[in-house]
Protein backbone atom coordinates (compact mmCIF):
# COMPACT_ATOMS: atom_id res chain seq x y z
CA UNK A 1 0.00 0.00 0.00
CA UNK A 2 1.44 3.65 -0.72
CA UNK A 3 1.78 5.92 1.69
CA UNK A 4 0.46 9.26 1.51
CA UNK A 5 1.54 12.58 3.71
CA UNK A 6 0.20 16.00 3.36
CA UNK A 7 0.43 19.29 5.84
CA UNK A 8 -1.01 22.12 6.34
CA UNK A 9 -0.10 25.15 8.55
CA UNK A 10 -1.91 26.41 11.56
CA UNK A 11 -0.97 29.77 10.60
CA UNK A 12 -4.77 31.33 10.22
CA UNK A 13 -8.53 29.45 10.05
CA UNK A 14 -8.69 27.13 7.44
CA UNK A 15 -10.05 28.48 4.27
CA UNK A 16 -12.28 26.87 1.40
CA UNK A 17 -9.52 26.88 -0.51
CA UNK A 18 -7.44 24.51 1.90
CA UNK A 19 -10.95 22.11 1.90
CA UNK A 20 -11.08 21.69 -1.98
CA UNK A 21 -7.50 22.35 -2.98
CA UNK A 22 -6.24 19.29 -0.05
CA UNK A 23 -8.23 18.33 2.94
CA UNK A 24 -10.93 16.68 0.56
CA UNK A 25 -8.63 15.24 -1.13
CA UNK A 26 -6.77 13.93 1.95
CA UNK A 27 -10.35 12.42 3.15
CA UNK A 28 -11.25 10.46 -0.30
CA UNK A 29 -7.74 9.06 -0.26
CA UNK A 30 -7.81 7.16 3.16
CA UNK A 31 -9.91 4.18 1.83
CA UNK A 32 -7.41 2.82 -0.32
CA UNK A 33 -3.93 4.17 1.36
CA UNK A 34 -2.67 4.66 4.54
CA UNK A 35 -2.26 8.21 5.34
CA UNK A 36 -0.25 10.34 7.30
CA UNK A 37 -1.96 14.30 8.45
CA UNK A 38 0.29 16.80 9.77
CA UNK A 39 -0.53 20.27 11.36
CA UNK A 40 3.09 21.93 10.32
CA UNK A 41 3.35 24.47 13.24
CA UNK A 42 7.36 24.40 12.90
CA UNK A 43 6.51 25.97 8.90
CA UNK A 44 4.29 28.35 10.52
CA UNK A 45 7.17 29.88 12.65
CA UNK A 46 8.82 30.47 8.92
CA UNK A 47 6.94 34.05 9.59
CA UNK A 48 6.21 35.14 13.32
CA UNK A 49 3.17 33.91 15.16
CA UNK A 50 1.72 35.09 18.59
CA UNK A 51 2.23 31.94 21.00
CA UNK A 52 -1.38 31.71 22.39
CA UNK A 53 -2.72 32.19 19.16
CA UNK A 54 -0.41 29.63 17.46
CA UNK A 55 -1.18 26.90 20.24
CA UNK A 56 -5.19 27.46 19.59
CA UNK A 57 -4.48 27.55 15.63
CA UNK A 58 -2.98 24.27 15.69
CA UNK A 59 -5.68 22.81 18.08
CA UNK A 60 -8.54 24.23 16.01
CA UNK A 61 -7.10 23.26 12.68
CA UNK A 62 -6.38 19.54 14.14
CA UNK A 63 -10.43 19.69 14.62
CA UNK A 64 -11.68 20.92 11.37
CA UNK A 65 -9.58 18.30 9.74
CA UNK A 66 -11.14 15.67 11.34
CA UNK A 67 -14.64 17.19 11.35
CA UNK A 68 -14.22 17.51 7.49
CA UNK A 69 -13.49 13.94 7.69
CA UNK A 70 -9.69 12.36 8.06
CA UNK A 71 -10.11 9.75 10.61
CA UNK A 72 -7.50 9.68 13.42
CA UNK A 73 -8.19 6.55 14.79
CA UNK A 74 -7.31 4.41 11.17
CA UNK A 75 -5.07 6.87 10.11
CA UNK A 76 -2.51 9.49 11.22
CA UNK A 77 -3.16 12.75 12.63
CA UNK A 78 -0.46 14.87 14.37
CA UNK A 79 1.71 17.93 14.68
CA UNK A 80 4.81 18.42 13.53
CA UNK A 81 6.72 19.86 16.79
CA UNK A 82 5.89 16.36 18.34
CA UNK A 83 8.22 14.19 15.79
CA UNK A 84 11.67 15.44 16.08
CA UNK A 85 12.67 12.94 12.91
CA UNK A 86 11.36 15.60 10.77
CA UNK A 87 14.26 18.70 12.17
CA UNK A 88 16.69 15.76 11.74
CA UNK A 89 16.34 14.83 8.18
CA UNK A 90 15.32 18.11 7.35
CA UNK A 91 19.26 19.60 8.72
CA UNK A 92 20.35 16.70 6.52
CA UNK A 93 18.49 17.80 3.50
CA UNK A 94 19.75 21.71 4.23
CA UNK A 95 23.14 20.55 3.12
CA UNK A 96 21.73 18.62 0.21
CA UNK A 97 19.57 21.12 -1.26
CA UNK A 98 21.87 23.99 -3.19
CA UNK A 99 20.96 27.44 -2.81
CA UNK A 100 20.85 28.21 -6.45
CA UNK A 101 17.76 25.55 -6.19
CA UNK A 102 16.26 27.56 -3.28
CA UNK A 103 16.44 31.17 -4.79
CA UNK A 104 14.05 29.57 -7.49
CA UNK A 105 11.04 29.17 -4.96
CA UNK A 106 8.50 31.57 -6.39
CA UNK A 107 6.74 31.04 -3.27
CA UNK A 108 9.50 32.31 -0.88
CA UNK A 109 9.84 35.40 -3.48
CA UNK A 110 5.86 36.26 -2.90
CA UNK A 111 6.10 35.60 1.24
CA UNK A 112 9.51 37.04 1.27
CA UNK A 113 8.21 40.12 -1.12
CA UNK A 114 10.58 43.23 -1.74
CA UNK A 115 12.59 42.78 1.95
CA UNK A 116 14.35 39.82 1.23
CA UNK A 117 17.05 40.64 3.84
CA UNK A 118 14.31 40.72 6.74
CA UNK A 119 12.88 37.31 5.98
CA UNK A 120 13.47 34.87 8.29
CA UNK A 121 16.24 32.20 7.41
CA UNK A 122 13.61 29.13 8.19
CA UNK A 123 11.05 30.44 5.51
CA UNK A 124 14.12 30.44 2.82
CA UNK A 125 14.79 26.47 4.14
CA UNK A 126 11.18 25.67 4.60
CA UNK A 127 11.31 23.74 1.25
CA UNK A 128 14.23 21.67 2.91
CA UNK A 129 11.71 20.89 5.97
CA UNK A 130 8.69 20.19 3.63
CA UNK A 131 10.72 17.35 2.02
CA UNK A 132 11.95 16.01 4.91
CA UNK A 133 8.49 15.84 6.62
CA UNK A 134 7.40 13.91 3.19
CA UNK A 135 10.63 11.61 2.65
CA UNK A 136 10.75 10.86 6.93
CA UNK A 137 7.56 8.32 6.36
CA UNK A 138 9.08 6.97 2.74
CA UNK A 139 5.97 8.52 1.62
CA UNK A 140 5.14 8.43 -2.18
CA UNK A 141 1.65 10.40 -2.83
CA UNK A 142 1.04 13.25 -1.54
CA UNK A 143 -2.11 15.65 -2.08
CA UNK A 144 -1.71 19.19 -2.53
CA UNK A 145 -3.04 22.57 -4.32
CA UNK A 146 -1.57 23.57 -7.05
CA UNK A 147 0.39 26.62 -5.14
CA UNK A 148 2.84 23.59 -3.58
CA UNK A 149 3.92 21.91 -6.75
CA UNK A 150 7.13 23.67 -7.07
CA UNK A 151 8.42 22.31 -3.82
CA UNK A 152 7.42 18.81 -4.49
CA UNK A 153 10.24 19.14 -7.58
CA UNK A 154 12.55 20.03 -5.05
CA UNK A 155 11.66 17.44 -2.86
CA UNK A 156 12.55 15.16 -5.71
CA UNK A 157 15.56 16.88 -6.27
CA UNK A 158 16.28 16.50 -3.05
CA UNK A 159 15.75 13.06 -2.63
CA UNK A 160 17.85 12.12 -5.56
CA UNK A 161 20.93 14.25 -5.21
CA UNK A 162 21.09 12.62 -1.46
CA UNK A 163 20.76 8.90 -3.10
CA UNK A 164 23.67 9.96 -5.67
CA UNK A 165 25.60 12.02 -3.00
CA UNK A 166 25.79 8.55 -0.57
CA UNK A 167 25.28 5.78 -3.29
CA UNK A 168 21.88 4.51 -2.32
CA UNK A 169 18.21 4.24 -3.88
CA UNK A 170 16.89 5.34 -0.21
CA UNK A 171 14.48 7.96 -0.75
CA UNK A 172 11.75 6.96 -3.04
CA UNK A 173 10.07 9.55 -5.57
CA UNK A 174 7.14 11.47 -4.80
CA UNK A 175 4.00 11.78 -7.15
CA UNK A 176 2.06 15.01 -6.51
CA UNK A 177 -1.58 14.47 -6.70
CA UNK A 178 -3.60 17.52 -7.58
CA UNK A 179 -6.88 17.49 -8.61
CA UNK A 180 -7.62 19.98 -11.52
CA UNK A 181 -10.82 20.98 -10.38
CA UNK A 182 -10.50 23.85 -7.21
CA UNK A 183 -6.19 23.09 -7.68
CA UNK A 184 -6.04 26.78 -7.37
CA UNK A 185 -9.30 28.61 -5.86
CA UNK A 186 -8.78 32.34 -5.79
CA UNK A 187 -9.63 35.22 -3.74
CA UNK A 188 -12.85 36.59 -3.64
CA UNK A 189 -11.83 40.13 -4.14
CA UNK A 190 -9.14 39.48 -7.17
CA UNK A 191 -9.60 36.40 -8.91
CA UNK A 192 -5.52 37.07 -10.33
CA UNK A 193 -4.66 35.84 -6.19
CA UNK A 194 -4.75 32.79 -4.34
CA UNK A 195 -7.49 32.86 -1.55
CA UNK A 196 -4.82 32.52 1.50
CA UNK A 197 -5.79 32.15 5.40
CA UNK A 198 -3.19 34.87 5.37
CA UNK A 199 -4.55 37.19 3.07
CA UNK A 200 -5.19 40.51 5.38
CA UNK A 201 -8.93 41.23 4.05
CA UNK A 202 -11.22 38.44 5.83
CA UNK A 203 -13.66 39.43 2.60
CA UNK A 204 -10.96 37.84 0.13
CA UNK A 205 -11.77 33.95 1.74
CA UNK A 206 -14.08 32.17 2.94
CA UNK A 207 -13.44 30.38 6.19
CA UNK A 208 -14.30 27.08 7.35
CA UNK A 209 -15.45 28.44 10.75
CA UNK A 210 -17.94 30.96 8.81
CA UNK A 211 -21.37 30.95 9.81
CA UNK A 212 -24.40 31.56 7.15
CA UNK A 213 -24.70 35.11 7.21
CA UNK A 214 -20.79 35.64 6.40
CA UNK A 215 -21.01 33.26 3.89
CA UNK A 216 -24.18 34.54 2.40
CA UNK A 217 -22.72 38.45 2.83
CA UNK A 218 -19.14 37.28 1.66
CA UNK A 219 -20.49 35.20 -1.72
CA UNK A 220 -23.16 38.20 -2.37
CA UNK A 221 -20.46 41.08 -2.22
CA UNK A 222 -17.33 38.90 -4.18
CA UNK A 223 -16.12 40.38 -7.23
CA UNK A 224 -17.53 39.64 -10.61
CA UNK A 225 -17.76 40.96 -13.88
CA UNK A 226 -20.84 43.16 -15.75
CA UNK A 227 -21.38 40.01 -18.46
CA UNK A 228 -23.72 37.39 -17.78
CA UNK A 229 -22.26 33.82 -16.68
CA UNK A 230 -21.03 32.23 -20.30
CA UNK A 231 -22.54 29.03 -21.19
CA UNK A 232 -19.45 26.74 -22.08
CA UNK A 233 -16.34 26.66 -20.06
CA UNK A 234 -14.39 28.50 -23.13
CA UNK A 235 -16.50 31.89 -22.41
CA UNK A 236 -14.43 31.98 -18.59
CA UNK A 237 -11.29 32.70 -20.54
CA UNK A 238 -10.11 36.22 -18.92
CA UNK A 239 -12.23 36.72 -17.06
CA UNK A 240 -10.69 35.03 -13.27
CA UNK A 241 -13.64 36.08 -10.77
CA UNK A 242 -16.23 34.35 -12.58
CA UNK A 243 -14.33 31.00 -13.51
CA UNK A 244 -12.97 30.96 -10.02
CA UNK A 245 -16.80 31.51 -8.32
CA UNK A 246 -18.18 28.56 -11.49
CA UNK A 247 -14.65 26.63 -10.22
CA UNK A 248 -16.11 26.43 -6.52
CA UNK A 249 -19.27 25.54 -7.05
CA UNK A 250 -18.54 22.95 -9.62
CA UNK A 251 -15.95 21.72 -6.90
CA UNK A 252 -18.20 21.91 -4.52
CA UNK A 253 -21.16 19.88 -6.53
CA UNK A 254 -18.98 17.32 -7.40
CA UNK A 255 -19.68 18.19 -11.09
CA UNK A 256 -17.39 20.10 -13.92
CA UNK A 257 -17.84 24.30 -14.70
CA UNK A 258 -18.97 22.62 -17.91
CA UNK A 259 -22.05 20.99 -16.26
CA UNK A 260 -22.60 24.03 -13.74
CA UNK A 261 -22.37 26.53 -17.07
CA UNK A 262 -25.08 24.10 -18.62
CA UNK A 263 -27.64 25.48 -16.09
CA UNK A 264 -26.46 28.95 -15.32
CA UNK A 265 -25.41 29.81 -18.87
CA UNK A 266 -26.89 33.21 -19.81
CA UNK A 267 -27.90 34.39 -16.32
CA UNK A 268 -26.25 37.26 -14.33
CA UNK A 269 -24.80 36.52 -11.40
CA UNK A 270 -27.18 37.42 -8.48
CA UNK A 271 -29.23 34.17 -9.25
CA UNK A 272 -26.28 32.15 -9.19
CA UNK A 273 -24.05 33.57 -5.98
CA UNK A 274 -27.77 32.95 -3.92
CA UNK A 275 -27.41 29.27 -5.80
CA UNK A 276 -23.55 29.23 -4.32
CA UNK A 277 -23.93 30.56 -1.00
CA UNK A 278 -26.45 27.82 -0.17
CA UNK A 279 -24.44 25.03 -1.70
CA UNK A 280 -21.05 26.79 0.43
CA UNK A 281 -23.43 26.78 3.59
CA UNK A 282 -25.00 23.34 2.78
CA UNK A 283 -21.36 21.99 2.47
CA UNK A 284 -19.47 23.80 5.35
CA UNK A 285 -22.41 23.97 8.44
CA UNK A 286 -21.79 20.53 9.24
CA UNK A 287 -18.27 21.18 9.39
CA UNK A 288 -18.33 23.99 11.39
CA UNK A 289 -20.50 22.27 14.10
CA UNK A 290 -18.43 19.17 14.22
CA UNK A 291 -15.33 21.60 14.56
CA UNK A 292 -17.32 23.43 17.75
CA UNK A 293 -18.28 20.10 19.33
CA UNK A 294 -14.66 18.66 18.96
CA UNK A 295 -12.94 21.65 20.67
CA UNK A 296 -15.71 21.66 23.39
CA UNK A 297 -13.96 18.63 24.94
CA UNK A 298 -11.08 19.95 26.57
CA UNK A 299 -7.47 18.16 26.14
CA UNK A 300 -8.98 15.82 23.64
CA UNK A 301 -7.64 17.31 20.15
CA UNK A 302 -4.30 17.04 22.16
CA UNK A 303 -4.42 13.70 23.32
CA UNK A 304 -5.19 13.07 19.51
CA UNK A 305 -2.18 14.77 18.19
CA UNK A 306 0.32 12.94 21.01
CA UNK A 307 -1.37 9.54 20.20
CA UNK A 308 -1.05 10.39 16.66
CA UNK A 309 2.78 12.10 16.60
CA UNK A 310 3.49 8.83 18.65
CA UNK A 311 2.63 6.46 16.01
CA UNK A 312 4.50 9.23 13.04
CA UNK A 313 7.65 8.94 15.35
CA UNK A 314 7.52 4.63 15.17
CA UNK A 315 7.43 4.83 11.32
CA UNK A 316 9.55 8.00 10.70
CA UNK A 317 12.11 7.21 13.28
CA UNK A 318 13.88 3.98 12.10
CA UNK A 319 13.97 5.68 8.37
CA UNK A 320 15.92 9.25 9.52
CA UNK A 321 18.25 6.85 11.51
CA UNK A 322 19.02 5.44 8.55
CA UNK A 323 19.36 8.19 6.65
CA UNK A 324 21.84 9.34 9.26
CA UNK A 325 23.85 6.17 9.09
CA UNK A 326 24.24 6.35 5.19
CA UNK A 327 25.78 10.13 5.68
CA UNK A 328 28.49 8.89 8.61
CA UNK A 329 27.33 9.97 11.73
CA UNK A 330 27.73 7.34 14.57
CA UNK A 331 24.64 4.82 15.67
CA UNK A 332 23.56 4.50 19.43
CA UNK A 333 25.15 1.22 20.25
CA UNK A 334 22.97 -1.49 21.07
CA UNK A 335 22.04 -2.18 24.96
P1 LIG B 1 -0.75 25.57 3.32
O1 LIG B 1 -0.96 25.53 4.78
O2 LIG B 1 -0.48 26.89 2.67
O3 LIG B 1 -1.99 24.93 2.57
C1 LIG B 1 -2.46 23.62 2.89
C2 LIG B 1 -2.95 22.94 1.62
O4 LIG B 1 -4.01 23.72 1.02
C3 LIG B 1 -3.68 23.99 -0.34
N1 LIG B 1 -4.19 25.33 -0.67
C4 LIG B 1 -4.99 25.59 -1.72
N2 LIG B 1 -5.49 24.81 -2.68
C5 LIG B 1 -6.27 25.41 -3.61
N3 LIG B 1 -6.56 26.74 -3.61
C6 LIG B 1 -6.07 27.56 -2.67
N4 LIG B 1 -6.36 28.85 -2.65
C7 LIG B 1 -5.23 26.99 -1.65
N5 LIG B 1 -4.57 27.51 -0.57
C8 LIG B 1 -3.94 26.47 0.01
C9 LIG B 1 -2.16 23.94 -0.42
O5 LIG B 1 -1.73 23.67 -1.74
C10 LIG B 1 -1.85 22.82 0.55
O6 LIG B 1 -2.00 21.56 -0.11
N6 LIG B 1 3.97 23.95 2.66
C11 LIG B 1 2.58 23.53 2.85
C12 LIG B 1 2.39 22.63 4.04
C13 LIG B 1 3.29 21.44 4.08
C14 LIG B 1 3.17 20.24 3.32
C15 LIG B 1 4.22 19.41 3.77
C16 LIG B 1 2.30 19.84 2.32
C17 LIG B 1 4.35 21.28 4.93
N7 LIG B 1 4.91 20.06 4.74
C18 LIG B 1 4.42 18.14 3.20
C19 LIG B 1 2.51 18.57 1.75
C20 LIG B 1 3.54 17.75 2.20
C21 LIG B 1 1.72 24.76 3.05
O7 LIG B 1 2.17 25.80 3.42
O8 LIG B 1 0.39 24.54 2.87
Amino acid sequence: MQRVFSGIQPSGIPTLGNYLGAIRNWVALQAAHECLYCVVDLHAITTWQDPATLQRQTRELAAAIIACGVDPDRHILFHQSAVPAHVRLAWIFNCVARIGWLNRMTQFKDKAGKDRENASAGLYVYPDLMAADILAYHATRVPVGDDQRQHLELANDIAQKFNHDYESAFFPMIEPLIMPEAARVMSLRDGTKKMSKSDPSDQSRINLSDDTDAIVAKIRKAKTDAEPLPSEPQGLEGRAEARNLVGIYAALAGTTPASVLAEYGGQGFAGFKIALAELTVTKLAPIAAETKRLLAEPGHIDRVLFAGAARAEAIADPIVAEAERLVGFLQRPAK
